[in-house]
């Protein structure tokens, strides 16, 4: 017995997650630069933060826009005045590097009778076309945007959203983000949490922390029986 034995269906943050939000300047890379690392680390933090404080304030606006304001900021921040570049980039978000391991890692979860669902922030067009683009818009058995309930993650009612759809108790949904913040969140509403720490970073000090930390998704298929 382990505690992932009552597991019914697994949900995936998106960005981070699934897909490499960093692809979208390494896209550009030359033309941005010796700073392109810097500028795609600060667009994905104010992207984040943009989230957090409108769900705090109570004024929602779609991953899309808060993903073009923190763009907006960012270029801004680096003195950079070009509407092409920032179009490119934002068309660049619609086609994110999917992480090699996602596809097989699905195809074993599904073998093994797991429904498996992806439950981000970003809008429903913005996901459908990532997912489109990898070659993954069959591989979900849902897609659950932050858009039905109008609030960013980490709010209870987001991860609400995939117990409703699925007809599960927390406890038998297993959440998978490579944000550590995110799987704190995950794990605080009830969710069985597996961190996929990719990039080495330290443990979050929040009230509560996920039940085991993955280098990837590789493994993930081998914690059900
Ligand atoms: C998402 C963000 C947190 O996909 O990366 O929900």
């Amino acid at each position: 017995m382990t505690h992932f034995d009552h597991i019914k269906a697994f949900a995936f943050d998106a960005y981070g997650t699934l897909f490499d939000v960093h692809s979208a300047v390494g896209e550009y890379r030359e033309k941005i630069g010796g700073k392109a690392d810097q500028l795609s680390a600060l667009w994905r933090s104010k992207q984040l933060e943009y989230t957090w404080l409108r769900s705090l304030m109570g004024v929602h606006a779609d991953f899309w826009q808060v993903t073009q304001d923190a763009l907006d900021y960012t270029l801004d921040s680096h003195d950079i005045d070009d509407e092409d570049l920032r179009e490119n980039l934002m068309n660049a978000y619609l086609r994110l590097a999917c992480y090699p391991e996602v596809k097989n890692m699905l195809a074993e979860l599904k073998d093994k009778g797991m429904r498996v669902t992806v439950l981000s922030n970003g809008s429903p067009d913005m996901l459908e076309a990532a997912l489109q683009s990898s070659g993954l818009n069959h591989d979900f058995d849902a897609i659950f945007s932050v858009e039905e309930v109008g609030i960013y993650k980490p709010h209870p009612s987001v991860y609400q959203i995939a117990c409703d759809y699925l007809k599960l108790k927390p406890e038998e949904i297993c959440f998978q983000s490579s944000n550590a913040w995110d799987a704190a969140g995950a794990a605080q509403f009830g969710f069985k949490v597996v961190w996929i720490n990719r990039f080495g970073q330290k443990r979050e000090r929040l009230p509560k922390g996920a039940d085991m930390e993955l280098q990837s998704l590789e493994g993930l298929p081998g914690l059900v029986g």
